[in-house]
């Protein structure tokens, strides 16, 4: 059985979607700081099968200890963080107490139960501002705010436990810009709050949630003057999750991998094939490049591809396609 953390967030639950889909047995945690437990129903009729979810907090010794003791976990895919990187700058500790307690509480009860096959979600943040794009796996690591900080800091505690008894088995997967939604557009992104990165928001504008998309510059060194990223689907991203898991457990070494298309788009891109799909203007605004922000950042996923066999296939339009199939059957996010 795979224990999924953060289990009816973002990731977690297409990802749980698809581990079902390929013969996994699952049991999800989360405590609903950021998701809802309505997607736990939509989970359910998409897999045609009845959940195993447990109500808890990673940070709880007792918790994290009930449910290892009621069932038999053979590896975690971790995905319960706070993830909001200015809100990680505004409060720290918070960010600190939650991705690296949670971590640390996880990791001492999975040693004590003999469980030593962990999926990381790990992001392109640990790279900060790269050198050059196509980012490699072994570009310098120098994260630029809390957030980034806790996935690099969660990376090297990871590293020092695989030193410390050579039985562990890690996967550190780094995320680059995951968006977009299961095709059937019962899931998808329903962040708590004012979301915080480019697609929730390009969703809010076109449905008329939002007057207006804030670009923040157009004078970066790119094709367009606009922030260039590296958009990769959540169902190829979730699919990645169930080839790293399977790898683990069939006994092959700790891997470290990008996981993004390689393809590198702007904000105008994302505006426009949005805007396309959606059939309306997306009206926006540039103002001031916001502090802390880059350029372009995209990767090289060639590892992830080779070790994993697997490959980021859908295309953006097919991304935007499946958030507005989403934003708009959903207006409201899951509360609709
Ligand atoms: N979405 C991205 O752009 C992105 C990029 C790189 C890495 N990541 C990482 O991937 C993981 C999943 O991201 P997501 O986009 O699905 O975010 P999300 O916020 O939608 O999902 C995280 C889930 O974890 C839960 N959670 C948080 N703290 C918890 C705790 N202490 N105990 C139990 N549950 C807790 C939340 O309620 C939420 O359901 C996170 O670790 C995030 O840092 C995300």
């Amino acid at each position: 059985m795979i224990l999924l953390t953060g289990a009816t967030g973002y990731i977690g639950s297409h990802t749980w979607l698809e581990l079902l889909q390929a013969g996994y047995r699952v049991i999800g945690i989360d405590n609903f700081i950021n998701s809802s437990r309505l997607a736990l129903g939509r989970i359910e009729k998409l897999s045609g099968q009845k959940l195993d979810f447990v109500e808890g907090d990673v940070c709880d010794e007792a918790f994290i200890e009930s449910i290892f003791q009621k069932y038999p976990i053979k590896g975690v895919i971790h995905f319960a963080a706070l993830k909001a990187v200015g809100e990680s700058s505004a409060n720290p500790l918070r960010y600190y107490e939650n991705n690296i307690g949670g971590l640390v509480t996880l990791l001492q009860v999975m040693q004590e139960h003999d469980c030593r096959h962990f999926v990381f979600s790990s992001s392109a943040c640990v790279y900060g501002d790269p050198d050059q794009s196509p980012v490699k796996e072994d570009a310098p690591l120098r994260p630029e705010n809390p957030y980034g900080q806790t996935k690099l800091m969660s990376e090297l505690i990871l590293r020092d436990l695989e030193k410390s008894d050579a039985r562990w088995r890690v996967a550190y997967l780094r995320y680059f810009n995951p968006i977009g939604a299961h095709e059937s557009g019962l899931i998808g992104e329903d962040p708590l709050g004012i979301p915080n990165n480019l697609t929730p928001l390009v969703a809010r504008v076109a449905a008329g949630r939002m007057p207006e998309l804030k670009v923040y510059g157009d004078d970066w060194e790119t094709s367009d003057g606009t922030g260039v990223r590296d958009y990769i689907h959540v169902i190829d991203l979730a699919q990645a999750h169930v080839k790293a898991v399977g790898y683990l457990l069939a006994g092959r070494d700790s891997l470290t991998v990008n996981l993004g298309t390689g393809q590198g788009y702007s904000v105008m891109d994302v505006i426009k094939a949005y805007s396309k799909v959606a059939g309306c203007a997306i009206p926006f605004q540039v103002v001031e490049r916001r502090p802390g922000d880059i350029a372009s950042c995209y990767s090289d996923p060639t590892l992830a591809e080779k070790l994993l066999d697997w490959k980021a296939c859908r295309t953006l339009d097919q991304m935007c396609a499946d958030s507005w199939r989403w934003q708009s059957q959903n207006p409201m996010g899951y509360q609709s």
